[in-house]
């Protein structure tokens, strides 16, 4: 469901209505979820809504490892407080409850394992089924959880792209979620745009470090920047939007460095941090455009540091730290290090997910 020149659908709306709504500066829900902004989100009718609480996750304000990075204000967004411990919960959510209203009875998705475990549970709620394409290496929790929720899951040899070409060749009686080539995925994992900038006072900080794969949460927070300003939340002033990648994994950290608008596929791509194995990322133009609009940057970090980043963050926040998020402090102490942050700026990390998964057993 993507347009026929290749590019990724955007949902749109009215914001001059929204506006009016929305009367004394603030969203007029309280709920304690994503859906505190239903008025920027695309679902309708509210008895769609297939909710298990996402969103709405706290912004932690790092007491040990900003220090640690010479960061004199470094928040977390703990992604892995979620429903299913992802913040692929919001794109999610939002994607099945609007399909769902409009009559979808199944679904399918290629993923990492995050996404698939999210979906899975989604599906599960709204009484409908789900089919799950993942790469065979990926960890046997991922799998048991998708069972769990009575998902069916296929094992694909290869990355998430491999795994994509699986789905497709089957063609099976289903919606189709992939990354960003569906829109309402992206509309959900918007909604961390807007809670960064609720939680801090309707502003945004100076950057964000987002651990990047197939690019929702990097299109999505800088949609809802747009959005923001377009309902008078916040003015014309945006985070630098970083995207940190695996060295063993990095076609948009290469694309920046040539200055290129089209991202190469990366050939063999390997890394722990799972969810940063995509090789071609479909919104690839979108990425790039957010990274260089805002004043950015795309930073690649050594594969071998990950996990011992991954124990030293944990340890300094006792937060549950996943790979992709150890790629993300990696990232941020190369931009500090290169003078790309600077020690005074006030940053935001997301922790994108709980590490407890990738253990295999
Ligand atoms: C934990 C985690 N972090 C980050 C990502 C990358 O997500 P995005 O699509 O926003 O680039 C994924 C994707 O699978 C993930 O599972």
């Amino acid at each position: 469901m993507y347009c026929v020149c290749g590019s990724p659908l955007f949902a749109s709306y009215d914001f001059a209505s929204v506006r009016e709504d929305i009367a004394s500066n603030e969203f007029p829900s309280t709920a304690n979820s994503m859906w505190r902004y239903s008025q920027l989100l695309p679902v309708k009718s509210p008895s769609c809504i297939v909710s298990l609480g996402e969103g709405w996750t706290p912004l932690i304000l790092s007491r040990r490892l900003g220090k640690h990075l010479g960061l004199q204000m470094l928040r977390i967004k703990n992604e892995a407080q979620n429903p299913t411990t992802s913040f692929k919960d919001r794109g999610l959510c939002a994607a099945v409850s609007k399909h769902y209203e409009l009559g979808a009875t199944a679904f399918a998705l290629p993923s990492a394992g995050n996404a698939a475990v999210s979906l899975s549970a989604y599906a599960a709620a709204a009484g409908l089924k789900a089919y799950i394409f993942m790469p065979s290496d990926t960890p046997f929790g991922f799998y048991s959880q998708c069972e769990l929720f009575g998902a069916v899951t296929t094992r694909v040899e290869g990355t998430i792209s491999d795994a994509g070409a699986e789905m497709r060749k089957q063609n099976g009686d289903w919606t189709d979620l992939s990354t960003t080539k569906e829109p309402y995925r992206v509309e959900g994992k918007k909604t961390l745009g807007f809670e960064i900038s609720e939680q801090t006072g309707w502003s945004v900080p100076d950057a964000i470090i987002c651990p990047t794969g197939g690019g929702t949460a990097i299109i999505g927070i800088w949609k809802a920047f747009e959005e923001l300003e377009a309902i008078g939340l916040i003015g014309s002033e945006r985070p630098k939007m970083f995207a940190a990648q695996s060295g063993g994994c990095a076609p948009i950290v290469r694309a920046v460095e040539r200055g290129s608008d089209e991202i190469e596929p990366w050939v063999n791509g390997e890394t722990e941090a799972l969810g940063l194995r995509v090789p071609s990322p479909f919104a690839g133009r979108l990425i790039l455009n957010a990274i260089r609009q805002s004043g950015g940057d795309a930073v690649a970090v050594a594969e071998q540091d990950i996990e011992s980043t991954r124990r030293m963050a944990s340890k300094l926040e006792g937060l549950d730290i996943c790979p992709e998020t150890a790629v993300g402090i990696c990232g941020l102490s190369n931009l500090v290090e290169s003078g790309k942050i600077d020690y005074d700026e006030d940053v935001v990390l997301l922790n994108t997910g709980s590490g407890a998964r990738y253990i295999d057993i």
